[in-house]
């Protein structure tokens, strides 16, 4: 099943995400769904809220798609290690056709459960470790554009009021 994914500025993303404590067949279906919406718009990273459901659930594919061994499932996910700093647009499924340059770390070491509860720890450098770091964001009720300077903030939500006139957002 495919989700429609909220924008910016419905208030779910920017809420805190409920942990998950129940690891069901409900969640992996979820999960699946997740990744389906995930590919339908062509996104390399979705987390719970923008599906408006605001619990700490992500899913991550660098492939889009292409490779399985890819797919990584990230529930109640916590950067327990940071490294580096890196400065590459960003894009968010929330903000199409928004790309804004972000500050983050190079290197993230991150902590989450899989779809049935079990820890695991994941590295990520450059583009993942960016991807990790904007989904985990998102699960903090953080997005992308509050990252950046006031200035370039304002322009942009500028774009975007002047997109929602036009009845392009
Ligand atoms: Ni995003």
């Amino acid at each position: 099943m495919i989700f429609p994914i909220v924008k910016y500025p419905e208030p779910v993303l920017q809420q805190p995400g409920e942990p998950v404590t129940e690891f069901d067949d409900a969640l992996r279906a979820f999960v699946a769904d997740m990744f389906e919406t995930m590919y339908a718009a062509q996104g390399i990273g979705l987390a719970a809220p923008q599906v408006n459901r605001s619990r700490r659930i992500t899913v991550v594919d660098l492939s889009n798609g292409k490779d399985p061994e890819k797919k990584m499932v990230l529930i109640n996910p916590e950067i327990v290690e940071r490294h580096g700093k890196i400065y590459e647009e960003e894009g968010c499924l929330s903000f199409p056709e928004i790309r804004e340059k972000v500050v983050r770390a190079a290197r993230v070491r991150v902590r989450a459960q899989d779809a049935h509860g079990k820890w695991f720890e994941v590295e990520g450098e450059e583009l993942l470790s960016r991807c990790l770091q904007h989904e985990i964001d998102h699960l903090d009720g953080v997005l992308f554009i509050f990252r950046i300077s006031g200035l370039k903030r304002d322009l942009a939500l500028r774009r975007i009021r002047k997109m929602q006139r036009a009845g392009e957002w």
